[in-house]
């Protein structure tokens, strides 16, 4: 993907650098917090516990989090019939779909199983801690949306969503095993540190869908569809290809010269708000050594670890830019064996308590987001009628 030349990019292109809007979620100032808390001390809860935060605006108590995992749980293991018939019908017809797609559609066929219209109009009558409920169902269901279409495509019966914490459960049925506590663990990192992150894009884009009071399943709907582009979400897919391409160490140099003199773009570099790091890759990337160095089944895995060192210290040297989320995340997924179209979906099932958390607060408002836009196009002219043109 070739990068925008400077002169296709005036300062305030792509809205760079300017405040949308007030949020009581998230900031990015001298660190990233959550509510607050800063990430780096948040990397210690399990994800349940984080999206408890995003959602509820507080830590929960222990009795809190059990109760809302349990309803995290139980929304994942009680999926409508229709979804799996849908879904039956969907791998048969088109099991190449992307998995993006997948979850674009469950979501949509749950809002409309649903009935979901949105919040009362009154700004007044409105029952937020309704819409809370339908966040938490979303929680479990999101994830679930991905293992029933794994085993649709498979051509096996859904198997039930265990009850253990939502990180261990997904990569459980994902990898079709027991998995170690490390390997749960960093999954649960992941998860954690891909849950929330401001006005990005998506989560721009479910809050514009909910300021014209539409409902939180299409505005969750439209936040999957903007993070399936590879300059968001869908990064992290790219990021694997990437270093499969280069291959080997003495490949670096002339590929990334390559990339840089065609002005290509470098997955998993470059961020538009953090220009001198992103301390969720630092985090995720350190935790990436921890488990490709817990034990010898992941040995083989250190050859593509040193080859994103070069790569990344090559970037940094020729270019100025740091590696964000994207950059560890792809090889922390690729080291615990889940294929690479699931990248992106394991972000959307993270990202759902950062969406979900937004679509509230921007309920709590009636402000319709609607910009302006600078006309550039041809200047006032006679129209002319179609026999005449
Ligand atoms: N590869 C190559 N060059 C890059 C780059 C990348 N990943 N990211 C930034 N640059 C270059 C730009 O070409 C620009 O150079 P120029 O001044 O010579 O034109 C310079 O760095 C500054 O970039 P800027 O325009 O400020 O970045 P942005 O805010 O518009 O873009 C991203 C941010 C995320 C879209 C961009 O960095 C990117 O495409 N990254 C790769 C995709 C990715 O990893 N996305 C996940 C984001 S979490």
């Amino acid at each position: 993907m070739p990068y925008p030349s400077s002169d296709q990019k005036d300062p305030e292109s792509g809205l760079a650098g300017v405040t949308a809007g007030q949020t009581s979620i998230c900031s990015l100032g001298e660190t990233l917090r959550y509510r607050g808390y800063a990430v780096s001390d948040l990397v210690q809860c399990s994800f349940e516990e984080v999206a408890y935060l995003l959602l509820w605006g507080e830590l929960p108590t222990a009795h809190q989090l059990e109760a809302f995992a349990a309803r995290i749980q139980r929304a994942a293991q009680s999926m409508p019939q229709t979804i799996v018939c849908c879904f039956q019908k969907l791998a048969e017809s088109s099991p190449q779909s992307s998995i993006m797609d997948v979850l674009r559609t469950g979501v949509s066929v749950l809002g409309q199983l649903e009935c979901d219209n949105g919040p009362a109009e009154s700004l007044y009558d409105r029952d937020l801690s309704q819409q809370r409920n339908k966040a938490e169902q979303l929680l479990g269901q999101v994830p679930a949306l991905l293992t029933i279409w794994i085993d649709c495509l498979r051509g096996r019966k859904p198997s039930p969503w265990p009850n253990k914490p939502l990180a261990t459960a997904l990569l459980e049925k994902l990898c079709q095993t027991k998995v170690s506590d490390i390997a749960a663990t960093v999954f649960n990192t992941t998860l954690i540190l891909y849950a929330e992150h401001e006005f990005n894009a998506s989560t721009f884009a479910a809050r514009t869908v909910t300021s014209t009071g539409s409902d939180m399943h299409s505005a969750v709907t439209a936040a999957i569809g903007a993070l399936k582009g590879p300059l968001h979400g869908g990064a992290n897919e790219k990021v694997l290809h990437q270093l499969m391409d280069i291959g080997v160490p003495e490949n670096i140099e002339p590929w990334l010269a390559r990339k840089l003199n065609d002005h290509e773009v470098v997955m998993g570099f470059g961020h538009r708000v953090y220009k001198t790091g992103d301390i969720r890759a630092n985090l995720l990337g350190d935790a990436c050594h921890r488990l490709i160095h817990s034990d010898s089944s992941f040995e083989p895995h250190d050859k593509l670890e040193k080859l994103a060192h070069q790569l990344e210290k090559l970037m940094l040297e020729k270019k100025g830019l740091h590696p964000n989320l994207d950059w560890p995340a792809a090889r922390v997924y690729h080291a615990l064996g889940l294929p690479i179209n699931l990248f992106t979906p394991l972000f959307v099932v993270a990202r759902v308590s950062g969406w979900t958390s937004h679509i509230i607060e921007q309920m709590g408002t009636s402000r319709l987001i609607r910009p302006l836009a600078q006309y550039v196009g041809p200047s006032p002219r006679p129209y002319v009628a179609i026999k005449d043109r």
